[in-house]
């Protein structure tokens, strides 16, 4: 796995901007470095498909993710509105018979299941009534979601190392919550399960998606080719 990704495709930006215009400005950005882009909740309302069919007609990648958890029929059919309009991988969250809902309506879309939020902490999880650790929840969802038929599954970088070394080299792991060195101990931040792109890539991520740091900075394709270097060290 890790040495058939192009280095090019590792990073997936994460357009969290609010409408076409400004999602283009920064696909034009980047895209001499990366081709991978995610359109998530607050673009899609935004733009609904006209930002994501722009991208898959340039030519680049995209990642939908919209999260979807409803009663099977209705992730089913929201499946089949995605599928085969050239979207590579979409987000879908729930027990099993969602999860086999949004498989036998996917097409040539391949199906990411979230596992557990990387703005979650262990307190998070307590609070919510779950008593199993972020590790052992994260693995369990995982193994399921695979044997159920989905390609991969989005966790943090801490949880990546078990799932490669356990669930096999053909399982995508996206991996968000990616912060700079300097900023992986900022208590401020909304996400609290944060690694490298570098430590990502290492312990097995497949891909990291990347917002802020790269949204937010002056120069994005600086931090882009920062990122690059890291990975490219470590695959
Ligand atoms: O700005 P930042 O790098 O934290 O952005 C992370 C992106 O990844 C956001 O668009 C967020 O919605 C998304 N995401 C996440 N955690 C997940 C799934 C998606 O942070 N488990």
């Amino acid at each position: 796995m890790s040495n058939i990704i192009p280095l090019n495709e590792r990073i997936i930006v994460a357009l969290d901007v609010d409408d076409t215009e400004q999602a283009k400005n920064l696909v034009k950005k980047c895209e001499s470095h990366t081709r991978y882009f995610k359109v998530g909740l607050q673009l899609f309302m935004g733009s609904w498909f006209e930002t994501v069919d722009w991208i898959v007609d340039r030519g680049h990648k995209v990642m939908l993710d919209l999260k979807f958890f409803d009663i099977p029929e209705t992730v089913k059919l929201a499946v089949e509105q995605v599928n085969n309009r050239g979207v590579s991988l979409a987000t879908i969250h729930g027990n099993d018979p969602i999860i086999r809902a949004a498989v036998s309506a996917r097409g040539d879309l391949k199906l990411l299941a979230v596992t557990v939020l990387t703005s979650f902490g262990e307190e998070d999880l307590r609070a919510m009534g779950m008593t199993q650790s972020i590790e052992d929840l994260v693995y369990f969802r995982a193994k399921r979601a695979l044997e159920l038929g989905c390609d991969g599954v989005v966790s943090s970088g801490l949880e990546a190392e078990k799932m490669r070394n356990d669930l096999g080299e053909k399982l995508l792991i996206v991996t968000p919550g990616i912060r700079p060195g300097a900023n992986v101990q900022d208590d401020s931040d909304d996400q609290k399960r944060i690694v490298t792109a570098g430590m990502a890539i290492k312990n097995g991520a497949s891909h990291v998606v990347v917002g802020r740091p790269i949204t937010k900075a002056a120069d994005p394709v600086k931090v882009i080719e920062q990122m690059q270097q890291e990975i490219a060290g470590v695959v």
